[in-house]
């Protein structure tokens, strides 16, 4: 039996995740769970799964917890407070296995304490190795912690890789990576109309269901070009050897074409408990809850290039990975702050990937040697951003 803690138990990759632990309790025990200030769904998760600890991010948010849980008589379960007790949980010694599903740079140094404790990694968070890149590649070598993708895009690699591609994908016979998009929402809105679309409009993605930040990453493919970095660093790749395929059906997850002309994909509904059920039982295999893939149904499968006119985004996070040092966290703290303005309205969704070529024009990458200078990028990125919407409102 392993024990895991769910770092962002209550979004959108977490309840997917206690979807699937539920049907194996033999496999796993909950040990921690995390949330940032749903407190709702967290108590709930509490009552359903019993974990030793339960962690949010304010004191209020713990104190009322705490209470709710002891009115139950689940009073042996510990509420911890603060970011530290993300990174605290994240490396208990009867924790194996650790589910990265906080969106965003907040879950960059819990992630990173889980990697150096020398855990099975599950990473959801893909923003935490964009931030961190080649720094958090050493720590999981160094601790031999396994790092297991859980976005469905490497996920799929993964499954049509060779298992010794850490050696570097090019030295394993392959050719490209080519990683599938649905393209999002507005694949084929008219460009004049892009100005004008909503948080509503943005969220509503046309194959998965995902948290909202995410879902905006979708359209307008960011989310993409952080994926084309994560695949750079989990897969020891080139980024002219990862090509983005539009691929509208998303029963395609990815593939791996080799030197010798094969090429290998993975295929299934788009459901991400897939990724997750694979991960959770990796080298085995159980089941997920998933509906098994209808062909029939699919009929047919359709790809195309990416239009960088139509998705800047995609673009930027190329030129990102191809400067290196901070550039990446960078152009990861730029989305962060812009995709926030829009779902907030206070910046055009095509004012997303203005704010982000301003900051990389602006803030300057360093070696990304330390996590200190990370995390300065990063800061530095969200003040510069927040100045340039500030500025483009008056
Ligand atoms: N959803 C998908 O299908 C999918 C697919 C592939 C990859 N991913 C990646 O997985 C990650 C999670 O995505 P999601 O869609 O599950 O997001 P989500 O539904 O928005 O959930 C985010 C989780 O993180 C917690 N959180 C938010 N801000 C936090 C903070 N400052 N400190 C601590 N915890 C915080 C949230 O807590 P509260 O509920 O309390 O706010 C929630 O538990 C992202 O990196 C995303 O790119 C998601």
């Amino acid at each position: 039996m392993k024990g895991i803690c769910i770092l962002g138990s209550t979004g959108s990759i977490g309840v997917s995740t206690l979807d699937v632990l539920a049907r194996h309790p033999d496999r796993y025990r909950v040990v921690a769970l995390s949330a940032n200030g749903n407190v709702d769904r967290l108590f709930e998760q509490c009552r359903a799964y019993r974990p030793r600890y339960a962690a949010v991010i304010r004191a209020e948010a713990a104190a009322c917890l705490r209470e709710r849980l002891m009115a139950a008589g689940l009073g042996g379960i510990e509420v911890l407070a603060g970011p530290e007790a993300l990174e605290q949980i994240a490396s208990l010694p009867e924790v194996d296995s650790v589910m990265a599903a906080i969106v965003g740079a907040a879950g960059l140094l819990p992630t990173l304490a889980a990697a150096r404790a020398g855990k099975d990694v599950l990473l959801a968070n893909k923003e935490a190795l964009v931030m961190s890149g080649p720094l958090f590649m050493a720590e999981v070598a160094r601790s031999g912690a396994r790092l297991l993708p859980i976005d469905s895009e490497h996920n799929a690699v993964f499954q049509c890789m060779p298992a010794a591609y850490r050696a570097g994908s090019r030295a394993v016979g392959v050719r490209r990576i080519l990683l599938t998009a649905s393209g999002g929402p507005f694949l084929h809105t008219p460009l004049a109309e892009l100005e004008t679309v909503t948080p509503e409009q943005a969220v509503a993605h046309p194959n998965w269901v995902m948290g909202r930040k995410i879902s905006v990453d979708s359209a307008t493919m960011m989310n993409k070009g952080l994926e084309v970095i994560e695949a750079c660093l989990l897969f020891n790749a080139k980024p002219d050897d990862v090509q983005v395929v539009v691929h509208r059906q998303s029963v395609i997850h990815s593939m791996v074409d080799y030197v010798d002309g094969t090429v290998l994909a993975q295929m299934g509904t788009p459901d991400m408990r897939i990724p997750i059920a694979h991960a959770l039982a990796w080298p085995d295999r159980f089941e997920s809850g998933a509906e098994s893939l209808d062909l029939f149904a699919v009929r047919q499968l359709n790809f195309e290039r990416p239009d960088l006119a139509r998705f800047p985004c995609l673009r930027l996070a190329y030129e990102a990975v191809g400067a290196g040092g901070t550039a990446p966290a960078i152009l990861n703290a730029a989305n962060e702050t812009a995709v926030a303005a829009f779902l907030d309205r206070r910046l055009a969704f095509t004012g997303i990937p203005r704010v982000i070529e301003h900051c990389m024009a602006r803030v300057a990458p360093n070696a990304a040697d330390a996590i200190e200078s990370v995390l300065q990028a990063d800061a530095e990125t969200r003040k510069v951003a927040q100045k340039y919407i500030d500025d483009l409102r008056v």
